[in-house]
């Protein structure tokens, strides 16, 4: 297959709506179907990891209807839930499969997840071992910890969880079978990852505590249906935060991003690495902050992230890394061993993939050493199938000298739709 070539450019401008958030959007669709009453979504993301989640619940036999960005959820709450005649396919979508299973622990039937060749290779363990501890009985390979996996649920007893990493999977996937379970279920987390399961259980009426990194739910909470309108994605926003500070001349408008401070370590970074990036219009919108973003070209300089930080923009490390190899000096990123298990292995992805294009990135066993220099000289580069990547070496080929032929473009998909279309619009 021939890649998509991607040109430099030196100049942009324009107003750029980025996608509907894909965490939130999850969620959404997810606690509507578990809801008693009508949910409605507004500027769900019609990405392909999104509409795994959807299929799903049409297959649990959840009522819903789509019409463009718009997702109308009519459920009569779990219990109303039925046994899947056929597996469950979560695509490339790890938090269908986390979230899902954690959702159905406390079913009274069988059920079998699957998702595609990277999914399949994702370690699992780290959701099926709590869920087991309190009562599910799950099956798959290697002890569980592989999809295809099968679960047969049932009565769940509450407990208490502390999780090795900090993720979000993770927690609402025992979170969410806490609201099944009998008492009180807790996780305490070893840093705080994205909370938008916690508030948007809130927003549907579950009674929700939570104190810096430990959160806490009672078994019998009840959903009832909501209006939901799901901001912008600042994860798809990075990828214009990073292009607007580093192309020669411009600027770029990104209104109604989510700025939820579980996932603005991205603007932290870059604002740290020197960029010009201002906010307006900040409003709270469903229990979500969100925002109007500007950015301007600026001189970025290195930077150290590591710590709590990670999580904060844990999936925002691949275009990082494009940044750092344009701004000038030192970047060390570190305890971010939890890119290994993502989409791809994303430390030796991204250095294999930006050294092919001229950069100097050093790979380190939890994160990346990179030397800052001023150019990208440009070239092939492949996605391996993995959206992050895709985008971040089509930004890369708009900052490079001589361009970046995209491998495989299409994974953008996943998470940005329109994605080649709006580079398009931006770049003139
Ligand atoms: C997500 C949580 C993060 C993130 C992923 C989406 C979520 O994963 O990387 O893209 O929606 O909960 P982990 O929870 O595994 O860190």
């Amino acid at each position: 297959m021939r890649g998509v070539f991607i040109k430099p450019v030196t100049n942009l401008k324009g107003e750029i709506r980025v996608p509907g958030d894909k965490s939130i959007s999850h969620r959404a669709a997810l606690f509507g179907g578990m809801a008693y009453g009508e949910t409605h979504i507004s500027n769900f993301l019609l990405g392909q990891d999104c509409l795994s989640t959807l299929r799903c619940l049409k297959q649990l036999g959840v009522p819903w209807e789509r019409q463009e960005k718009e997702v109308w959820i009519r459920s009569e709450g779990m219990d109303a839930w039925q046994e899947p005649i056929d597996v469950l396919d979560a695509g490339n979508s790890g938090t269908t499969l986390r979230l899902m299973l954690g959702a159905l622990a406390g079913s009274p039937f069988t059920v079998t997840m699957n998702g595609d060749e990277s999914l399949r290779s994702r370690p699992m363990r780290r959701v099926t071992d709590p869920l087991k501890q309190m009562g599910a009985r799950i099956m798959g390979r290697r002890e569980g910890n592989l999809a295809p996996l099968t679960m047969m649920g049932g009565q769940l007893q509450g407990q208490s969880f502390r999780t090795p990493v900090a993720s979000a999977q993770i927690k609402s996937a025992i979170l969410l079978a806490g609201l099944r379970a009998s008492g009180e279920t807790s996780v305490e987390e070893p840093a705080l990852s994205r909370d938008h399961t916690e508030r948007m259980l809130r927003g549907f009426g579950v009674d929700v505590q939570s104190n810096q990194t430990i959160v806490r739910v009672h078994g019998g909470g009840r959903l009832t249906g909501q209006a939901v309108s799901v901001p912008g994605d600042i994860s798809s926003a990075a990828f214009f935060l990073v292009l607007g500070s580093l192309v020669g001349q411009g600027e770029i408008i990104l209104p109604d991003v989510g700025i939820n401070p579980t996932r603005t370590g991205i603007l932290d970074v870059l604002k740290g690495m020197g960029a010009d990036i201002e906010l307006f219009n900040v409003e709270e919108v469903c229990g979500e902050p969100r925002a109007t973003i500007r950015v301007r070209p600026a001189k970025l300089k290195g930077i150290e992230i590591a710590g709590d930080m990670i999580p904060r923009l844990i999936d925002e490390i691949p275009i990082l890394a494009v940044a750092a190899c344009l701004a000038e000096g030192e970047t060390v990123i570190r305890d971010a061993a939890e890119l290994r298990v993502k989409e791809t292995d994303r430390i030796s992805t991204v250095v294999g993939g930006l050294n092919a294009l001229g950069a100097k990135v050093e790979e380190l066993p939890d994160g990346l050493r990179i030397q800052g220099q001023t150019s990208l000289y440009g070239g092939q580069a492949n996605s391996l199938g993995d959206h992050r990547l895709a985008m971040a070496w089509a930004i890369a080929g708009m900052l490079s000298k001589e361009g970046v032929s995209v491998e495989d473009m299409a994974a953008a998909d996943v998470s940005f739709p329109d994605f080649l279309a709006v580079i398009k619009k931006v770049a003139g």
